[in-house]
C-alpha cells in the first residue's frame, strides 16, 4: 500500500471523564504510541488526523491535524466526522470504559460518609467504526492485557472487525503505558501472530506501519 495521500485517522492518549468541575476519572496512557505512529505516517506523506485526549507530548504533527478532546463521547463525536472518508483507522487511544452517570455542576464537598460514584458505560469508538466500515477501509486496534493476551486479543479483533490487532502485555518489562519502549505481537484477521523485540516506540511504529499497511495487500 502506498501511504502518500492516504487519509488515516489515529486515536491517541487517554480520555478524561468528568466527576465535577475539578475532578475526573482517567488512566495512565501517555499517548506516545499513537503519536509515534501518526508522526511516522505524516513523514511518509499520509494525510493524518489525530483525535487525541489530553497528553503532554511535543510533536512535529501540524496542529491543524490534531483534534483535542477530553471525554470518550467527545472522541466519538470527533471521529464520526471522518469515518466515511478515511482509508485507515488506528485506534491507539486508551478510552475510559466508564463515565460517571451524573456530572456534578459544582465541586463535591467532603463528607465523613463513604462516597460512591455511579458509573455507566462509555461508547466504544472502534466498535462504532466496525458498524459502518467498508471492505476497503482498514482498521487497526490495540489490546493491553494482563491475562490471556492472545485469546482476549482474538476476541477483540473479531468483535471490532479489526484487520490487525497490536497486542502487548504490561508483564513485559519496558512495555506499555508511560514507557518509551514497547514489545508487541501483531495478529492478523486470520489469527496469525508475529512477535517483535522490545524496541523504542518509534521503531515499533515503523514495524506496525510496515506490517499492517506498507507490506499488506489489504489496501492498494
Ligand atoms: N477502544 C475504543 N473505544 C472504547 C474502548 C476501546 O475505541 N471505548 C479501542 C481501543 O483504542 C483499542 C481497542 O478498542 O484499540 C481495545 O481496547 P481495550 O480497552 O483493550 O478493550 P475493551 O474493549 O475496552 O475491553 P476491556 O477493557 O474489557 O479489556
Amino acid at each position: 500500500m502506498e501511504l502518500k495521500g492516504k487519509k488515516i485517522l489515529i486515536t491517541a492518549g487517554p480520555t478524561q471523564e468528568a466527576i465535577d468541575p475539578v475532578r475526573y476519572i482517567s488512566n495512565h496512557s501517555s499517548g506516545k504510541m499513537g503519536y509515534a505512529i501518526a508522526e511516522a505516517l505524516h513523514n511518509q506523506g499520509a494525510d493524518v488526523i489525530v483525535v487525541s485526549g489530553p497528553v503532554s507530548i511535543s510533536t512535529s504533527i501540524p496542529s491543524d491535524k490534531i483534534e483535542l478532546i477530553r471525554s470518550a463521547d467527545e472522541m466519538l463525536a470527533a471521529c464520526r466526522n471522518y469515518f466515511s472518508e478515511i482509508d485507515v483507522a488506528i485506534f491507539a487511544a486508551a478510552v475510559a470504559d466508564y463515565k460517571p452517570a451524573f456530572v456534578n455542576s459544582s465541586k463535591i464537598k467532603k463528607e465523613s460518609e463513604p462516597f460512591t460514584i455511579n458509573l455507566i458505560p462509555n461508547p466504544d469508538i472502534a466498535l462504532e467504526f466496525s458498524k459502518v466500515k467498508t471492505q476497503q477501509q482498514v482498521s487497526i486496534g490495540f489490546a493491553l492485557e494482563t491475562d490471556d493476551l492472545i485469546a482476549n486479543g482474538r476476541k477483540k479483533l473479531l468483535k471490532k472487525k479489526f484487520n490487525y490487532i497490536i497486542l502487548n502485555s504490561p508483564h513485559e518489562s519496558g512495555s506499555g503505558f508511560g514507557y518509551d519502549t514497547n514489545q508487541i505481537k501483531i495478529m492478523n484477521c486470520d489469527g496469525h501472530l508475529k512477535d517483535f523485540q522490545l524496541k523504542s516506540k518509534q521503531e515499533v511504529a515503523a514495524d506496525i506501519i510496515n506490517e499492517c499497511l506498507v507490506n499488506s495487500t489489504l489496501v492498494e
